[in-house]
């Protein structure tokens, strides 16, 4: 096309790992029952008792007079509604004793949308020619964020140290040693559990983090999309964290609500008048359907119930299969590590040595029907491109069915000894 593109333009639509796995998604999810073995989304499961309670709200919203009217006819602040972010702000301080109130709380079009903002009006240009950056303090990182500067590069992203938990088993850990904040750094982000890799960053290294955030007064960006106290997908024993120098997010996607696109932002009141702002620049005000279902839920604490008793276990045994298919197909034939899974929808795992590429080894697989994310698109930000740890990981998320995901791991396995043996 003949139309130029701007800066902007170039970084936004000329292609990038986070379009590229939800155009398979989409196309997955089109063509429904066919032989594609989708296991490369965040797509969350369709758990029936969660489905039906999004039916039996949506009944009652129906019913009661003008509800249905105020969530499809009201355009609402761009904060969000007033009561669900009241309720949200009661849910938090009941269960954790953080000091919040509605003001603290930020209504996004789901929580990629919070990162879009949060990460632009942190980090980039400044007025005076200087530039900075969002640090990741682990990297591999979610993809979501890779592709989101509106102009220049916008992370820099530390290497983890490993761990080796077990013989077919490893653990990223925060770098402390290695980990430069700078005045080039104007905020460190983390997912916790983190997107892809399922590791939960440890209470003493949040704090550590936290820590370091304050001493440099810069925040810590917690992407607690799939976090306690909702979703709650999380296998360890661990607190959530919040305090003025952090800036917690929240999404209803995982929990079964992707499709209303609901973000949350937690943080000091300056911060979320800035974020209400971008969205009335960007899209005027949110979609009210997620916050007009979830409403009742948080305030009669129910949402607790089905992430601690339907949706955490849900995943937990999907995890517990995942993994021994993982033993079943890969033992005695590869020497593969699967990140340690304590959270989050995925496995990842490590091919150390292997001959092809993870974008190759992606390619092979989507041949075959079946659909990963390759691992190198969760490494970015790094000045290092030489290390070929970014090229051995494939991200596989484990919450389609058991058929779906146990022939999945079965023809990867087929696939990476057939790339060992070339
Ligand atoms: C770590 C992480 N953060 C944020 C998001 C964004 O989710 P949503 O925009 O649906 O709230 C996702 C989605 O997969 C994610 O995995």
């Amino acid at each position: 096309m003949s139309w130029e593109l701007s800066e902007f333009g170039r970084g936004m639509c000329t292609g990038s790992g986070i379009w590229e796995l939800m155009e398979d998604l989409g196309e997955a999810l089109a063509r429904g029952g066919d032989r594609t073995r989708m296991l490369g989304g965040g797509q969350p499961a369709h758990i029936p008792e969660i489905d039906a309670i999004w039916r039996q709200r949506m009944e009652e919203i129906m019913e009661a007079p003008g509800e249905l009217e105020h969530m499809l006819g009201n355009y609402e602040g761009p904060a969000g509604n007033e009561e669900f972010r009241a309720a949200v702000a009661g849910l938090f301080r009941h269960e954790f004793g953080w000091n919040l109130g509605s003001r603290n709380i930020g209504i996004t079009a789901g929580g990629q949308t919070a990162f879009f903002f949060l990460f632009n009006s942190l980090a980039g240009r400044f007025e005076d020619g200087r530039r900075k950056k969002i640090l990741l303090p682990i990297v591999p990182e979610y993809i979501g964020y890779a592709n989101q500067s509106t102009g220049g590069e916008l992370f820099r992203g530390a290497r983890p140290k490993f761990e080796l938990t077990g013989e077919h088993e490893f653990k990223y850990r925060v770098d402390f040693d290695n980990l430069v904040i700078d005045e080039d750094v104007a905020a460190m982000c983390v997912s916790r559990p983190t997107n892809p890799t399922g590791n939960v960053l440890t209470d003493n290294e949040i704090v550590h983090l936290a820590e370091l955030a304050a001493e440099h007064d810069i925040p810590l960006i917690i992407d607690n999309a799939y976090g306690a106290p909702f979703p709650n997908i999380i296998f360890t024993d661990v607190k959530p964290f919040w305090n003025e120098q952090i800036i917690l997010t929240q999404s209803l996607s995982k929990i079964g609500l992707p499709g209303t696109r609901t973000g949350i932002v937690i943080a000091r009141e300056e911060l979320i008048r800035r974020v209400s702002s971008m969205t009335s620049i960007v899209g005027l005000s949110n979609t009210n359907a997620g916050q007009a279902i979830m409403q009742p839920l948080i305030e009669n604490g129910e949402v607790l119930r089905l992430s601690n008793e339907v949706v955490q276990p849900f995943y937990r045994k999907k995890s517990e299969q995942a993994q021994a298919w993982v033993k079943e197909f890969f033992d005695d034939l590869l020497p593969y590590r699967v990140h340690r899974s304590e959270g989050a929808l995925f496995l990842w795992l490590w091919f150390d040595g292997l001959p092809i590429t993870s974008r190759e080894l992606y390619e092979r697989l989507k041949a075959r029907n079946v659909l990963v994310v390759p691992g190198n698109y969760f490494f970015y930000g790094l000045e290092d491109e030489e290390w070929e740890h970014r090229h051995e990981c494939l991200r596989i998320s484990f919450t389609m069915s058991e058929d779906v995901v146990r022939e999945g791991f079965r023809v990867i396995a087929e696939e990476v000894k057939r790339a060992y043996a070339e």
